[in-house]
């Protein structure tokens, strides 16, 4: 047998999923955001330039496309959204777009965590204003709690500043790093020289400990930097949104500056992130813009939105399946006509499936039941002859005779 990819997964029930987008896209829609779609495939480049190379998703995790080696699976959509704006030449900002689809990190699978998995995607491109990063704040919120109502989530929120911020944050932190540089972990020291922020990623328990009296970056801005991260919390609690306050949350992407935040859950085990964004800057003009735009945006992580869903599907208005109609021939000669009238059902909006697998009339009932059929439509010699069918409800065992041209009149009462 040959199986699937270690950390893909085959959908064969798409209801939960398409609940999800469909609410999602329709709310996005609410505030004005546009569906957008852009390639699986961008050049490695893009990600090395905007992602960081010293990520661990540029570093370990991109699926590198053999004998193409300039071009990757993507392992995220920000970069790719940033070069649509760049390449189309989009003029008017800000430009409020969202997009779904698969992503591609070569990670170690465990739940909740796969090599292709699928994001929604939504970013505004051309903002200043920290008033935009709580309207996504507050409508992901609204999203988790109103539309597809979850209750057990909490938001983390951090703001890392801007550029100048960090560089000086950077020093006070190595000076912190240095005095217990016997305590940290090996990955930790490699991060102290690659990316110094990283270390507040550690999922060693001493160091997390640790961290909790490492110097905090929100205690170390500048007064714009500062005044911003004070009207992201006054904003976020007038408009009632609760969040926590995580000195330590940096994210492991290198573009963002100022505000991140994530939505975590209890429900999903080590791997609690359903949603992450945050600000970035530079990340137009790195794709090769004359002008940068400031941005903001978030990703969903739809497997971990679904494993949240399933345990509380029973209380969401999940749309019901239509009922079904077995047009069944009973023998040969009767296959014209079973597929004209499964046309017509399906012409009218009927679900039909027509039984033409040449099986017995037994074999065929049985299958009709099967599949959950709402009525059995026989269609025999006799009934072929008098232009009728003969119907069967599969609830109650009833028959009764009606004409062809009156069946559609009869199953849509
Ligand atoms: P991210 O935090 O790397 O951010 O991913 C966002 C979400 O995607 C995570 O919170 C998680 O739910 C889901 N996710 C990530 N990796 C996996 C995986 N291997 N398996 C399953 N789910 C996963 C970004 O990708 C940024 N582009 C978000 C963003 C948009 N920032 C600004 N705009």
């Amino acid at each position: 047998m040959i199986r699937r990819v270690t950390g893909t997964q085959d959908f064969l029930d798409l209801t939960l999923l398409n609940f999800i987008l469909e609410q999602s896209k329709r709310f996005l829609k609410l505030h004005h955001f546009n569906e957008i779609m852009v390639p699986i495939l961008e050049p490695t480049e893009l990600f090395k330039r905007s992602l960081g190379v010293e990520t661990d998703v540029v570093k370990k995790e991109m699926y590198l496309i053999s004998g193409h080696e300039d071009i990757s699976l993507r392992p995220e959509a920000t970069a790719s959204t940033a070069r649509a704006f760049v390449e189309n030449g989009i003029q008017t900002t800000p430009w409020k777009v969202f997009t779904w689809g698969p992503m591609f990190r070569h990670e170690r699978p465990q739940k909740g965590r796969y090599r292709q998995f699928h994001q929604l995607s939504i970013e505004v491109i051309g903002t200043n204003a920290i008033a935009q990063d709580v309207e996504i704040i507050a409508l992901l919120d609204r999203l988790f709690s109103q539309i597809l109502a979850f209750d057990s989530y909490a938001l983390l929120i951090n703001f890392l500043g801007c550029h100048e911020d960090r560089e000086a944050f950077k020093v006070e932190l190595r000076k912190f790093l240095e005095q217990h540089i016997n305590e940290i972990c090996d990955t930790c020291k490699v991060r102290m020289n690659t990316n110094i922020m990283r270390v507040f990623d550690c999922k060693n328990e001493h160091d997390k400990q640790l961290y909790t009296q490492a110097p905090q970056i929100i205690k170390h801005l500048c007064k714009i930097c500062s005044a911003e991260w004070q009207e992201l919390q006054e904003l976020l609690e007038l408009l009632s949104v609760s969040f926590h306050v995580q000195p330590t949350l940096v994210r492991g992407l290198d573009y963002y500056q100022k505000t991140v935040f994530e939505f975590v859950s209890g429900n999903l085990g080590a791997q609690n992130a359903f949603c992450g964004g945050g600000r970035y800057h530079k990340l137009v003009e790195i794709v090769g813009a004359k002008e940068d735009q400031p941005c903001v945006g978030a990703a969903i992580g739809i497997e971990r939105l679904l494993l949240m869903l399933e345990l509380i599907k029973d209380k969401l208005p999940l749309p019901q399946p239509p009922a079904i109609q077995a047009v069944i021939p009973v023998e040969k000669a009767q296959h014209a006509i079973a597929l004209l009238v499964g046309q017509e059902l399906i012409k009218h909006g009927i679900c039909a499936q027509v039984m033409i697998e040449n099986d017995s009339l037994k074999s065929m009932m049985r299958q009709a039941n099967r599949i959950g059929a709402q009525h059995a439509i026989i269609i025999g010699a006799e009934e072929q002859a008098k232009k009728e069918v003969r119907i069967k409800n599969m609830m109650t065992g009833e028959e009764q005779s009606v004409k062809q041209a009156e069946l559609v009149q009869f199953l849509s009462k």
